[in-house]
């Protein structure tokens, strides 16, 4: 599996029983899965999911995924399962992969912003897993709607203490150990299969190329007409303080508080938040997103992030990295989230 090794998480039953029993009362439990940290409630009942909303801050219009177990069915969803679905399935579930279908009747206009798709995963987190599996015992076929458990806009969560840092401690946390990914699952429209073919809306862990040989057919870039996906927003993802990405020659030139993280310079012996990034994207994806948590608590004026290297397995911290870039304050496209050119239905 794409990510770097950790300690397996323990379960606790008598702790899912309690999430269980949160989200049967229409409460909101946070979760760990193998990307980043979700927030979750019963994807059947309107008025959780309403709940998730209001707290994460997030704008109506924008979908949430729908987080199922394994072998769980899938037509309660989805109205349709063309086979390149069911190939993805068998070969990345439990995984990091999202896959966009056409909705089957029934299910909340929330959950989808109204679109007639619905966005479908399955986490490879034993925590989760547990989570999901004791839902669909109780209730057949129930999933949890989960977004990333972060306020709109800012850094998903990729250890428990961040999902409190953002929402305190009335919200319950199954705590899983820090997220073995570190980036959100890649996304996949396969409901325009017939007319598009499969379309890239969010790059993550599972690449483009491998999702094409998997599939034998070409992946499409994300078009003007894909359904809307807030990771795409130009500015998101963002720390608090600004983030720019530099070239490693700018790095000898850099004041002090800024927080630096650089894969190949090493630090000047007076730098006083200069950290080093891991040059594999296994580790620097693991590490990124509580590197910039870190950055943020230790009050930098700025941070400075050396330009990844190119190279497919560093496409998804690119893309994150650059939305970090334009989120964080003082940016362009940071008032409230510019869209971004390549998606019309963006903002
Ligand atoms: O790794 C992940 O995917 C994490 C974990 C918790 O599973 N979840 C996550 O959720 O990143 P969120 O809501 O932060 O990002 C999911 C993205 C959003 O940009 C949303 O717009 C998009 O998925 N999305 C959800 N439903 C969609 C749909 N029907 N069509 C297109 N995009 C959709
Ligand atoms: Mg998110």
């Amino acid at each position: 599996m794409a990510g770097v090794p950790v300690p397996a998480a323990a379960v606790d039953p008598a702790q899912i029983d309690a999430a269980l029993e949160r989200l049967e009362a229409g409460q909101l439990v946070a979760f760990p899965t193998e990307t980043v940290y979700g927030l979750g409630g019963d994807a059947r009942n309107p008025a959780a999911i309403e709940a998730i909303f209001e707290l994460k801050g997030r704008p109506r219009s924008h979908p949430v995924i729908v987080h199922v177990a394994p072998g769980t069915g899938l037509r309660a969803w989805a109205r349709e399962i063309p086979a390149a679905a069911e190939v993805l399935i068998e070969r990345f579930w439990p995984g990091p992969l999202t896959l966009v279908l056409l909705r089957a009747s029934g299910v909340a206009d929330a959950l989808t912003g109204g679109q007639d798709t619905v966005a479908l995963r399955c986490p490879a987190h034993p925590v989760a897993l547990a989570l999901l599996a004791g839902l669909a015992a109780r209730h057949p076929g129930a999933g949890v709607a989960a977004p990333s458990a972060n306020r709109f806009g800012r850094i998903s969560p990729t250890r428990a203490e961040h999902v409190r840092d953002e929402f305190g401690s009335a919200l319950m946390v199954l705590d899983g150990g820090p997220a073995q990914v570190g980036i959100e699952s890649t996304i996949l429209d396969l409901s325009r299969l017939s007319t598009l073919g499969p379309v890239l809306l969010r790059p993550g862990a599972i690449g483009a190329a491998e999702l094409a040989e998997v599939l034998g057919m070409p992946i499409r870039a994300r078009d003007a007409r894909a359904p809307r996906t807030s990771g795409n927003l130009a500015a998101h993802y963002a720390p608090l303080a600004p983030l720019r990405l530099v070239a490693a020659s700018e790095l000898l030139q850099v004041p002090v508080n800024v927080g630096v993280w650089s894969y190949s310079v090493t630090a000047p012996p007076d730098h006083n938040a200069w950290q080093r990034a891991p040059s594999d994207p296994l580790h620097y994806a693991h590490e990124l997103y509580a590197t910039l948590r870190g950055f943020d608590r230790l009050g930098v004026s700025a941070i400075w992030i050396e330009a990844p290297p190119e190279g497919p397995g560093w496409a998804a911290i690119a893309d994150r990295l650059s939305r970090a870039a334009a989120g964080a304050p003082g940016a362009a496209g940071a008032a409230g989230g510019a869209a971004d050119p390549g998606n019309a239905l963006g903002a």
